[in-house]
């Protein structure tokens, strides 16, 4: 499962990684050899991705996220955790960061409480779907451990999540620094009943990958011994071999003959695998593929909600769109609504205007392109902003 964790700067994100990594050394052998196996195999496979990627831009992108990538676990569960960093200017990573994240931990002081950045993340989490969250009240150490201290931040916590949509959400009160309640349950705290940190991991159950549809994101074609060998990833459902696939916008399609996981073939492949195909057709860079009994289909205007990370957005303004491996020119047709990106709260309607680091909810004209409602198939309901090459902002697909 992969965790993104948020806040306020100094509140304690890196100090509490290195203790949950640190703690987690405890564990027996084997588990250490299967997580370094894995570790092996998650770099190959990005390894993989790097050699099947030429575009630049991704490569950058997806650096990043590896050098703030770490993984842990206790017993059976593995996790892997994305370092957000606090500063306001690295809001956008935290997208990045936190669009690849099933759930996040949310670091609040107790010192401190809450701040700007930990409404802004809250917020941000909520837009980005994110909705199974921890909050860990951490310095508990530099409160002398007192629960009455522990409450008040629990309550002004709860206040900004309430809005947002989080339904229940565990507190738990730790010291990064010390290890209380993180992997060991604290005796400074014996009036703390709750899980410790670790255990209230354990208690998020990953998403089930039922029945959804199959989505295939194309990211390259390469011509390999004389064939077509398509290249991309399972961005949900499942791919199996002698299926047929229909690929949107280009309209391609064929037979999976062979699916290639390198360096093996397999029968089928499933959300996030990245793979190569040979299907006997070619459809382009950017398209997206599925099963014919429920394909993908592409819009041309669709309505979102974004936050603005970088200048201003305003009506007519074009921008870049980048939704899976797709790139597409768009353009801001309609703003319906200006938001506090902090609250979430609705401030206008019908605006000229968006500014820096506000959010809104609009409708974009484009290119023929796939997208998905956020709320069906997350992995194609989320895009990030680009103008003039930079990106700007990020949102999410609320109806097409
Ligand atoms: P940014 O990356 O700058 O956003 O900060 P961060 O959230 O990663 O905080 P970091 O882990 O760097 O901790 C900030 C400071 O708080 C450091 O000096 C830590 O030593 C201290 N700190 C973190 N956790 C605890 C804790 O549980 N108790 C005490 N006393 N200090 C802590
Ligand atoms: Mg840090």
């Amino acid at each position: 499962m992969n965790i993104a964790i948020v806040g306020h700067v100094d509140h304690g994100k890196s100090t509490l990684i290195g203790r949950l990594l640190y703690d987690s050394e405890a564990l027996p052998e084997d588990k250490l050899a299967e997580i370094q196996k894995l570790l092996e195999e998650y770099k190959r496979r990005f390894e993989f991705a790097y050699f099947l990627d030429s575009f630049e831009e991704e490569l950058r992108e997806e650096r990043t996220i590896d050098t703030t990538r770490v993984i842990f676990g206790r017993g059976e569960k593995l996790y892997t955790i994305v370092d957000v960093p606090g500063h306001k200017e690295f809001i956008k990573n935290m997208l990045t960061g936190a669009s690849h994240a099933e759930a996040a931990i949310l670091v609040v002081s107790a010192l401190e409480g809450v701040e700007e950045q930990t409404r802004r993340h809250s917020f941000l989490l909520s837009l980005l779907g994110v909705k199974k969250l921890i909050v860990a009240v951490n310095k508990m150490d530099l409160v002398d451990f007192r629960e009455e201290r522990f409450s008040e931040v629990r309550e002004e916590v709860r206040k900004i999540l309430a809005p947002l949509g989080f339904g229940e959400v565990r507190f738990v009160p730790i010291s990064a620094m010390e290890g209380d309640n993180v992997y060991r349950p604290s005796s400074r705290m014996s009036w703390y009943g709750g899980p410790t940190l670790i255990e209230a991991l354990e208690e998020l159950e990953p998403e089930e990958e039922g029945e959804k549809p199959l989505r295939f994101a194309v990211q390259d074609i390469y011509k390999i011994d004389s064939r077509e060998v398509v290249v991309g990833r399972v961005e949900s459902g499942i791919l199996r071999r002698g299926e047929e696939l229909v690929f949107r916008p280009s309209g391609a399609c064929g037979r999976v003959e062979s699916i290639l996981f390198y360096p093996c073939e397999l029968e089928e492949a499933r959300a996030g695998d990245s793979i190569g195909l040979i299907a006997g057709c070619r459809p382009r860079r950017g398209d997206v593929g599925g099963h014919p009994r429920n394909p993908p289909s592409a819009v041309t205007r669709f309505l979102g909600e974004v936050v603005v990370l970088e200048g201003d957005l305003q009506e007519g303004d074009e921008l870049e769109i980048k939704c899976g491996t797709r790139r597409a020119r768009c353009e801001v047709f309609k703003l319906l609504e200006r938001i506090n990106s902090e609250t979430g709260e609705v401030m206008e309607r019908n605006p000229h205007k968006i500014e820096e680091g506000e959010a809104a909810t609009l409708i974009f004209k484009t290119e023929p392109v796939v997208v998905e409602r956020f709320s069906e198939i997350p992995e194609l309901g989320r895009f990030v902003l680009a103008r003039g090459g930079r990106n700007m902002g990020a949102g999410i697909v609320l109806s097409r």
